[in-house]
């Protein structure tokens, strides 16, 4: 999301991130949804929250709500009521990633599940030390983006991986997950 054009986010969420998300049906959470361009994804028999911290004024079909919330806080839903969670290039501009992945846990129904797609932090030991080195510049002029996202270790705590596909890209490689929820932490 930081370097990466606008081209190359909705080829990487076509390949890998629409087939899934079109099929999806029941009660799904987005976050950090920004201008909704995750929402032509979802078909219409499914109902759509979708939660960002800033205030995004845009029409949405009649099964997809906005709200404007920090996620930070806790999330204003009762326990396991939603099927999915879903996010794109959200996680990497979360500081306190273990709050919010274990109030995805609260909210998501028995075998829930997370769907995402992130840029997240290199295997390369060689990137990922760039990656370091680069994040509280990507932080400050990237709306608090950081390059060096470590996402698995808060996700395993609290999930378990179905599906994972990981895209070499240098020192901004992505990742599309689905992990279930896991029944006790
Ligand atoms: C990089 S943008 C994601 C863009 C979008 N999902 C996409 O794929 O194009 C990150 C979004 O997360 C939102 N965000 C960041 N921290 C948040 C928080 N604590 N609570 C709610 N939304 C947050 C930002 O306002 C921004 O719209």
């Amino acid at each position: 999301m930081i370097k990466s054009s606008k081209r190359k986010i909705e080829f990487l969420k076509k390949e890998y991130f629409n087939i899934t998300v079109s099929q999806l049906t029941g009660n799904i959470l987005e976050l950090g949804y920004d201008q909704g361009d995750n929402f032509k994804y979802y078909n219409s028999s499914c109902n759509v929250i979708a939660i960002d911290k800033k205030k995004v004024n845009i029409n949405t079909e009649n099964n997809i709500n906005v709200i404007q919330k920090d996620v930070v806080d806790k999330l204003p839903f009762n326990n396991n009521y939603f099927d999915y969670v879903v996010f794109t290039f959200f996680l990497c501009t979360i500081t306190d990633k273990e709050n919010v992945i274990k109030e995805i846990h609260r909210v998501l129904k028995k075998n829930g599940q997370i769907i995402y797609l992130e840029h997240v932090a290199s295997n390369s030991s060689i990137y990922h030390l760039t990656q370091i080195f680069l994040s509280p510049i990507t932080k400050t002029i990237f709306n608090n983006c950081s390059l060096n996202n470590r996402i698995r270790p808060f996700l395993e705590k609290y999930f378990k991986i179905k599906e994972i596909e990981e895209i070499e890209n240098y020192i901004e490689p992505y990742e599309f997950g689905i992990w279930l929820k896991k029944h006790s932490t």
